[in-house]
């Protein structure tokens, strides 16, 4: 197997609607001279989704989440790698297929200003894709949206109203509605609850849910909360400077992580788990996420492990299976072995280096707005 903690089987017992292997993506160019800066956003990143399943991808700001899901989308051109959904290639497919693959995908943003025009009613909005894709008009475009105005819990008088005249969970609700109109499998969720207050959060989280299974559908779900993250998804996949280090059913990482940023993740959750051992400790991680165009050997945590062995600064770690399903990419896992397939909690909290319990350091940090305003 490769270098990144990818593959695993979904939990839901399905075959994958979406399976992506070796999925590279870079930004930059290097001159002939060697010259200029090349981020290599996401590195040889796996993932598989059933149909009716919620992945969630978590990981600190800059670490390749959106990317991986825009690149799920064809909204950034891969280097290299494949996506196949429902079985078939769909990597680097161009004009009608293209096309047609926007009816199977759509993405929520974080920012519903980004998918849906201020100076359009949110009506129109949502029968944009319908004529598009389904070249519906008239009574039968508008029947449409009543309906899915409906489905999000707005009334269908709502159509004839303008983007700010809603409250933020409002947009997000018509922002959903505008995905779902073409009936899309597959829905990349990114950040999409994050600028939402706590309760319209519920709302909107329950909602999503509410459609997942009625509509079947299956979710790519990113998101810094991991609070959130594991009250929506069946199955995790943590990200770390473009690599996925750890994957597992939401029980399993999120009771007994394998990979020490996992750890540090959930160890900066507000609220302790009763259940954990090394409940109530926050783990800090010393510096800043690396920079991507300069990442270091081996390891890519490696500058910030408080379990860093000397192989971990020479050689990537290979994925290893992790008891109680998923996989992690960590060379404890196999030096020793220390680890065999066990958690971390194997090996009791990680030292503090001057001895008291590290508080307050890792909050992955907020995103910002998102400002593209592609819409599939
Ligand atoms: N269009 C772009 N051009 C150049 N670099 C980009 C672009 N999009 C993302 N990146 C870089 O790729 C890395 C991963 O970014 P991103 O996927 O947005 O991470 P996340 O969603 O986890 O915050 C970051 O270093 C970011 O600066
Ligand atoms: S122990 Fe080594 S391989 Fe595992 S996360 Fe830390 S630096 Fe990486
Ligand atoms: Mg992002």
């Amino acid at each position: 197997m490769n270098a990144s903690a990818q593959g695993e089987g979904s939990t839901v017992g399905a075959p994958p609607l979406l399976e992506v292997r070796g999925l590279n993506v870079s930004f930059g160019k290097k001159s002939v001279l060697g010259r200029g800066r090349v981020v290599r956003a996401v590195n040889d990143v796996g993932l598989q989704i059933a149909s009716g399943e919620t992945l969630g991808l978590v990981g600190e700001s800059g670490s390749g989440k959106s990317t991986t899901g825009r690149a799920v989308l064809q909204l950034v051109p891969a280097d290299s790698g494949s996506i196949r959904l429902d079985g078939r290639e769909i990597m680097g497919v161009r004009g009608k297929a293209l096309r047609g693959l926007r009816r199977q995908m759509q993405m929520v943003f974080q920012d519903p200003y980004s998918s849906l025009d201020p100076s359009t009613t949110v009506g129109a909005s949502i029968t944009e894709p319908l004529r598009v894709h389904e070249g519906l008009s008239g009574r039968a475009s508008r029947e449409r949206v009543a309906e899915l105005l409906d489905l999000v819990g707005l009334r269908p008088s709502h159509a004839d109203r303008y983007p700010y005249e809603f409250s933020g969970g409002q947009r997000q609700r018509v922002a959903i509605a505008r995905a779902l109109s073409i009936n899309p499998q597959l829905v990349v969720c990114d950040e999409a609850v994050s600028a939402l207050d706590v309760s319209t959060q519920n709302q909107v989280i329950n909602l999503l849910e509410d459609l997942r299974e009625s509509l079947r559908l299956s979710y790519l779900f990113i998101a810094h909360d991991l609070a959130v993250v594991r009250h929506i998804s069946h199955r995790v996949a943590v990200m770390y400077l473009g690599h996925i280090v750890e994957t597992g059913p939401i029980e399993r990482v999120y009771e007994s992580p394998a990979h020490p940023y996992t750890q540090a993740l959930l160890s900066a959750i507000p609220v302790p788990n009763p259940d954990r051992k090394d409940r109530g400790r926050r783990i800090l991680l010393q510096g800043d996420l690396p920079d991507p165009a300069d990442p270091p050997a081996g390891c890519p945590f490696s500058t910030r492990c408080a379990y860093v062995m000397p192989v971990c600064r020479v050689e990537m770690p290979a994925t290893t299976a992790v008891d109680g399903g998923g996989g992690v990419a960590c060379h404890l896992q196999t030096a020793g072995p220390v680890l065999a397939g066990r958690s971390l909690s194997h090996l009791g909290m990680p030292a503090v280096p001057d001895g008291r319990t590290a508080r307050g350091r890792l909050q992955p940090a907020a995103e910002g707005p998102q400002t593209s305003a592609v819409n599939t």
